[in-house]
């Protein structure tokens, strides 16, 4: 099929490059000029775990390109993607649509002949039909129909999620677009991924649904955790020991730094907003985010405590910014909560991320990066883990150790054990074990 992709982010670029692998004849449009000159370079924009090779494979094949025309992109399209973004409106928590509104009126009158438009950007319920109004008004004798798509990859594992995915969620309410998506889906349901049918309402909640489920569970063994480090437990047996019972499944059971990143927050703030404004409220949500925007200052407090009360003129080292390991990715990452905290109380933070200094350095003024997690360790009067990339979980501790000024571990993912860091003399904290601990 012939596929156009407006936004070439980490959604856009994953689903475009994805699909070309399906076979499909792909043209991925971005209106930042300097994506597009970067993709025309044959350079990624994002880091993304194999996405490189897999652009290249498919553009080498003929089946994959990059524009910055809109008319160039969507022209002999069967299908149109909306992959933009919708970050939260400032000041009331609701999904930003401006993006998807603008590409909805650009697109309107280069329809030609039946065309389905895909809204793959995560979009409050409703959105598909104001879409849909939209082009109507635009171009009254354009043949479409507007079909909702979310997307449930994962930054980090987007690729394999999105070829070996849980489930695909279409939300369609015409026999003739159903065909088109079954159409560009037929590889995932030739591999038994189920896809899944449904309204286009029912699929826009769907996944704020499931974001917010997710945002919700992390936020509860959270809690667990606090519960636990009061009562003498290790919350990792017990989410160990709830999550081997199938009803409630052993993912999204670490406790930590509380969830960030580029969907949750602003996913959980716009499902609220949305239940508001239809007097049906979400509570648990409403209380989800509440306990999670006072997760940093409960992290803050740990790390403030473990140095003896006060942080001022002291050099603390963090090792990880993004909001979780294998990605580029520094939008809404709970770090920059937690440095913000320690800075004003007069740290001096220097940082080591394997991927997202670069993003990080302008949202962290008055940070420091360092080269390596020794350099950040050098003088330092702590290290505190924030993000467990996998090169952190096999840190030299004795060269670590060597580095600093006093040996101090906060370990916000519980990477490491009491008995290696102790072994390598280090004073150690974890989240919700207490027993792990070492004083
Ligand atoms: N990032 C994720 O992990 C993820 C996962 C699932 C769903 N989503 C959802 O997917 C959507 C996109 O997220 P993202 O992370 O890829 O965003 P992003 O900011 O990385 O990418 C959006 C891209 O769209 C481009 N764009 C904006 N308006 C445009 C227009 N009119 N024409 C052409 N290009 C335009 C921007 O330049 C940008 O490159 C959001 O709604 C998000 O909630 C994201």
């Amino acid at each position: 099929m012939k596929i156009a992709m407006i936004g070439a982010g980490y959604v856009g670029l994953v689903t475009g490059a994805c699909f070309a692998d399906f076979g499909h004849e792909v043209v991925c449009i971005d209106n930042n000029p300097e994506r597009v000159a970067t993709l025309g370079r044959g350079e990624i924009p994002i880091f993304e775990p194999g996405l490189e090779a897999l652009v290249r494979a498919n553009e080498a094949a003929g089946r994959l390109r990059f524009t910055g025309s809109l008319a160039d992109g969507v022209f002999g399209a069967e299908a149109v993607f909306i992959a933009v973004g919708t970050p939260s409106r400032r000041g009331d928590g609701h999904a930003d649509l401006t993006y998807v509104y603008a590409a909805a009126r650009e697109l309107a009158p280069l329809l030609k002949g039946y065309v389905v438009v895909v809204d793959k950007s995560t979009v409050p319920v409703g959105t598909g039909d104001e879409v849909e109004r939209l082009i109507r008004e635009a171009n009254p004798n354009a043949d479409f129909s507007v079909v909702s798509n979310p997307e449930f990859l994962r930054e980090g594992a987007a690729i394999e999620d999105f070829t070996h995915p849980d489930r695909v969620v279409v939300g369609v309410e015409d026999e003739r677009a159903r065909a088109v998506l079954a159409e560009i889906y037929r590889p995932l349901t030739l591999n038994q991924a189920p896809v899944m049918m449904t309204s286009r309402r029912s699929a826009e909640l769907i996944k704020y649904a499931a974001n917010a489920f997710l945002a919700m569970k992390i936020t509860f063994i959270n809690e667990m955790a606090d519960l636990a480090e009061a009562a003498g437990a290790n919350v990792q047996d017990i989410a160990r020991g709830i999550g081997a019972d199938n009803r409630i499944g052993g993912t999204f059971l670490n406790a930590g730094p509380g969830y960030g990143g580029s969907c949750f927050p602003k996913d959980t703030a716009a499902l609220v907003r949305t239940a508001q404004e239809l007097g049906s409220r979400v509570r648990l949500i409403e209380t989800t985010i509440a306990i999670n925007g006072a997760r940093h200052q409960a992290m803050t407090a740990k790390i403030v405590g473990a140095l003896g009360g006060s942080v001022s003129g002291r050099r603390i080292g963090v090792l990880g910014l993004t909001f979780k390991p294998n990605t580029d990715d520094m939008r809404d990452a709970p770090s920059l909560a937690i440095i913000g905290d320690l800075h004003d109380r007069g740290a001096e933070i220097v940082a080591y991320d394997p991927e997202g200094m670069e993003a990080a350095r302008p949202l962290l003024p008055g940070v420091r990066f360092g080269a390596s997690p020794y350099d950040v360790a050098h003088d330092a009067e702590a290290i505190v883990l924030i993000t467990e990339w996998t090169v952190f979980r096999s840190l030299d501790l004795p060269r670590l150790k060597a580095a600093m000024r006093t040996p101090l571990f906060i370990d916000l993912r519980n990477v490491y054990r009491r008995h290696e860091m102790e072994r390598a003399g280090f004073r150690y904290r974890s989240v919700g074990r207490p027993g792990e601990d070492v004083n």
